[in-house]
Parts: C-alpha cells; structure tokens; sequence
C-alpha cells in the first residue's frame, strides 16, 4: 500500500491524517524524544488490547514508554479516573518535560488531555485516536475534561495537543456501534457545513462503508475551519455543538438509568432529531429537509425508546448545561442542510416540545 498523509492545523497543533501518520510521530520521536524526561501512554483495557501492539509494531520506541490503563466507556471519564492517572504519572516520576501518549477514543483524549493539562501546571499530550468518533473530532481542537454525576463534560480546560496522529487502521478493530457513534458526528458535520458532504455520507448504509479515509479527511477539513476561526467557542465554534445539548440530556439520562448506555454518538444522533425538529419550528428548516434528515437518522440508528416519564428529567438535565442564558437554551440550529445558525435562544417549553416529537418520530418509523 503506498504510504499518504494528510497534514491539517487545527487550533494550532498539527494533525496528520493516513497510513503514513505512525511513521511521521516515529520521525518526530527519534528527533524530540532525547528532550523528554520520560514517556508515558494512556489507554484504556480495549484500546490496550487492540491498539497498542500494532501501535510499538509501528513506533518500536514506544515499547519502553510507561503504561497507565483504565476501564474503557464514559462512565469512567470521572475525577477519580483521573486521580488514579495523576498518581500513576507520579509513580512513573513525570514531570512537566515528560510526554503523555492518550492512545484511545474521545473518553481517553478528554480525560488525558484534561490530567495532563493540569499536572505540574501542565505537561505535553500528543493524541493518537483509535475510535472513528475520536479520529474526526474529539482528538483535536482543544477540548479537554471529564464529566461530574453523569453532566457531560462540567469540567475542563480548553488544551490542545501537541499534535495529533490519525491513523485509519485502528478502525479495523473498532466495533460497528462505535463505528456508527462516529458516523453520528460526521452526519452533524456535513449538517452544519457541507451539503454535498452529507448527500455522499447517506448515499449508503453507514454498516457497509469500509473506505473510512476520505470521509476522515472530509470531517476533519470541516473541523479545523470552524475551529480556526474561534478556538475558543465565543461564536462560530457554536456551530458544531449542533444536536450536542439536547444530546448530552439524553446521554446523561442514559448513563444514569441504562445498563447498556447510550454511545455518545447515538445520544448525538437522538439530539440531532430533537434540533432538527426545533430548526423547523424555529429557524425555517424545511419539512422535507427536517423529514429527510430523521429519515436518515433512523434508518442508522437503533430506535431507542425513552419512557414520556423521563421528559421531565431531560427537561431538567437540560436545566444545566454550560451555555444557558437567563432560562432559556441557546442552541445551534439549521436553516438549511450545510448551512448552521449559532446562538439561538430557545423557550423552555419547545425543547420538551422536541422530546415530546422525538418519540412520535420513532413511533412512526416502527410502523
Ligand atoms: N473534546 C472534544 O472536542 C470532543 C468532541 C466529541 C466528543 N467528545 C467526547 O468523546 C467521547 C466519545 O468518544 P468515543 O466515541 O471515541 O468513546 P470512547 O473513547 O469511550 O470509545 C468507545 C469504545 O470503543 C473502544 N475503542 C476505541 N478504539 C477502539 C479500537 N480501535 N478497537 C476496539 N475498541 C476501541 C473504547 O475502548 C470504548 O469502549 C465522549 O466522552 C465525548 O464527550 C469530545
């Protein structure tokens, strides 16, 4: 296969996209790594099953890198994963010239990012996304923290890494649901951006593409202009939280009541109904774009069932989220699929509308 990479700048740090990306950080190792006081990498059990081998396959060096794993999923993105990564740095004797490794999905690059952006004031991450989720989103552009009683991401700082390596073959081990969480993120993106992006994206089943490379590079390209022109979400980065706060409802509702939580993803999809629901009541979406795009959704997506007695307490989860302003929502919304509004301020009583919706469109689609 020939060796390709692509090379984005998103906020700042450099990300490096194809087959060619491990090569590229061995490169950037075997220059920097003499000025490193110690190399530690962060996974967690799956990724460290699955990735990490093929990872020292293709950077041997890393072989002698301290190791820290923890439990995988989000319920483990928690201050006490990260006092247990803090202490592990510690026992590893990292310092703030040492070198964190975050091998994993979104939860891994949050919470490693987060642990390492505070640790003696700060010490340097590099990401090497497994997940697609992670690959298209999560790994760059800053973001890093942990959630607080199941409220997603309530704390963190805006950190970016030093750089970023994507590297597709990861994907071949990553189950088809979290395949679909990332595809969850890339529908948002083509949503809020790219209208043709979205009409290649549904041309077929999400369980049916294995050519992931292109669409990668697509999402990030997306990405990295929102994100350049506001790194720090005072307006335009607003866009790509499209679908995420009625999203986080439904994924702290289900981290608190499911066995089985809701993949981030999937709460994304589900978020992604309800505001598209709220575009067409409130920013002039067309109904057969707001039909449209359920119909996709749901034709990828398992029909999850949320009881009308949890309405409330989305209602309420809703109640917290970081962007709130004097009662009401504010919300991203869509006027047309690729083209995104931010900072809308959404009444109370539309977003339990939207709740409201979101379980007849699932009930119709069973029909
Ligand atoms: N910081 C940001 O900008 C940003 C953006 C979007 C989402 N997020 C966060 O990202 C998280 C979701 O990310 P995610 O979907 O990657 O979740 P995740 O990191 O929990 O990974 C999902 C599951 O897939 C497993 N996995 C990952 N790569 C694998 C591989 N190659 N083979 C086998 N198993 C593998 C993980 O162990 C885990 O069980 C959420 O916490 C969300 O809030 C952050």
């Amino acid at each position: 296969m020939a060796k390709n990479l692509n090379n984005f700048n998103v906020a700042g740090s450099p990300v490096y996209v194809g087959n060619a990306a491990l090569q590229e950080l061995e490169s950037h190792l075997r220059i920097h790594y003499a000025e490193k006081d110690g190399i530690i990498i962060l996974a967690d059990e799956n990724t460290y099953n699955q990735c990490y081998s093929l990872l020292i396959k293709e950077v041997p060096r890393l072989a002698r890198a301290y190791k820290i794993v923890i439990p995988a999923g989000e319920s483990y993105k928690t201050l006490e994963s990260c006092e247990k990564v803090w202490n592990q740095l510690a026992v590893a004797g990292a310092n703030r010239r040492s070198l964190l490794i975050n091998l994993g999905g979104g939860m891994i690059s949050d919470l490693g990012g987060f642990a390492a952006s505070v640790f003696h004031r700060g010490m340097e991450f590099i990401n090497i996304p497994t997940s697609l989720l992670g690959m298209i989103d999560a790994s760059m552009g800053g973001k890093t923290g942990i959630d607080l009683y199941s409220l997603k991401n309530i704390i963190g700082v805006f950190s970016n890494p030093a750089a970023v390596y994507v590297w597709p073959q990861f994907l071949n081990t990553l189950p088809l649901r979290q395949r679909l969480s990332g595809y969850a993120e890339m529908m948002k993106h083509a949503l809020i951006a790219d209208y043709n992006f979205w009409n290649r994206l549904i041309a077929l089943p999400m369980a049916v593409i294995s050519d992931w490379e292109n669409f990668i590079v697509e999402a990030i390209q997306i990405k990295a202009e929102i994100v350049n022109r506001d790194p720090f979400e005072k307006g335009d980065r607003m866009l790509l939280n499209f679908g995420h706060t009625l999203g986080h409802a439904f994924e702290t509702w289900s981290l608190r009541n499911d066995d089985n939580p809701l993949t981030h993803g999937e709460a994304i999809a589900m978020g992604i109904i309800c505001e598209t629901y709220i575009s067409y009541r409130s920013a002039g979406l067309s109904m057969a774009e707001r039909d449209e795009i359920i119909k996709q959704i749901l034709l990828n997506f398992n029909h999850y069932k949320i009881p009308t007695s949890a309405i409330d307490e989305l209602v309420e989860i809703t109640n917290y989220d970081k962007k709130n302003q004097k009662g009401r929502t504010m919300l991203t919304l869509i006027r047309n699929i690729g083209n995104a509004i931010a900072g809308q301020a959404i009444e109370p009583a539309i977003i339990r509308e939207s709740f409201f919706r979101f379980t007849d469109f699932v009930k119709s689609a069973e029909l």
